[in-house]
């Protein structure tokens, strides 16, 4: 297993230490829970899977897109996953992330199978361990910004223990907010934000419940290559700092070579896997 190498970036370092005292802050005293049996070798595959073939159907119309894809991504790891548009990059975070189930194949994480658990466990195991950043945002429209940003933790805990510790969670989220430089906008509406606005409020959301792997579509796709660079010194620092491993797409080269590794899609397979420079 090779060991993920650090990353250049060019955030300062104070700006970087900031960002990860504000997303390691407990919010609460249990952690989240890990999967069942896991195994806390370092030497785990923290999330993997096994000739995964997916494929839509439309009608009569089926649409092949991943056919036999094989993937590893160790704990730790920053891995990026780039290809053409359609070739399945979604898909396969989707599948990975519990989101869709595969037609055929496997998913693994800490060594034990996740894809044929039941729902509520898939659930748990996503709400608990996983932080998605979607393509298309996916904020609830009728919810304010900070309340999209603390929903997965609202979905997380028990009524009781969401009221008893609202106030931390709230303080937590907004320190969260400001980091991706959206202070100013925390009443406002999904409606009420830009573009690139909304994507910063999808990675917000996506960090709050202190995830274990980021599933992390396109963050930067709708950023202006500065703010960009930012969100890409957030994510290297969470990658160092806390150990996040982090699989992103992205169709940017300049982005996907500060990854540790590239993974790139062509009809539905792994065609190549690169070192990042
Ligand atoms: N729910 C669906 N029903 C039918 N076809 C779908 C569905 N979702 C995706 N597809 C098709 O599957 C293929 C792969 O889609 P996917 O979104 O994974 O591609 P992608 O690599 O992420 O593309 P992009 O870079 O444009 O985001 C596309 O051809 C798409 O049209
Ligand atoms: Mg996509």
């Amino acid at each position: 297993m090779r060991t993920p190498q650090p990353i250049p970036r060019d955030a300062s370092q104070q700006a970087r230490d900031a960002w990860a005292t504000a997303t390691s802050a407990p919010v609460t005293t249990e952690p989240a829970s890990p999967p069942q049996q896991p195994n806390r070798s370092e030497k785990a595959s923290r999330l993997g899977c096994v000739a995964l073939e997916k494929s839509y159907r439309k009608g009569d119309l089926v649409i092949p897109v991943l056919r036999g894809v094989d993937l590893e991504v160790t704990s730790g790891e920053f891995l990026s996953v780039s290809g053409q548009s359609g070739s399945g990059k979604s898909t396969l975070l989707h599948v990975l992330g519990l989101l869709d189930a595969p037609n055929v194949g496997e998913v693994h994480c800490d060594g034990r199978r996740i894809d044929n658990l039941t729902e509520p466990k898939r659930d748990e195991l996503r709400n608990q361990n996983f932080g998605f950043i979607f393509q298309s945002y996916h904020l609830l429209p009728e919810l304010t910004l900070l309340e999209n940003v603390v929903a997965p933790l609202a979905i997380r805990f028990s009524t009781l223990r969401w009221w008893s510790q609202r106030k931390a969670i709230h303080e937590r989220a907004s320190e969260i907010i400001e980091k991706v430089g959206l202070g100013h906008r925390i009443k406002h509406r999904p409606s009420e934000l830009s573009g690139g606005e909304m994507q910063r409020a999808a990675i917000a959301r996506a960090l709050i419940g202190q995830p274990r792997v980021l599933l992390a579509d396109e963050p930067t796709g709708n950023l202006d290559s500065a703010t960009g660079q930012e969100i890409m010194a957030l994510l290297a620092s969470l990658n160092e700092v806390q150990q996040l491993t982090i699989i992103m797409v992205t169709h940017d080269e300049r982005i996907a070579c500060q990854a540790h590794r590239i993974v790139r899609l062509a009809e539905g397979r792994v065609e190549t896997v690169n070192q990042a420079a």
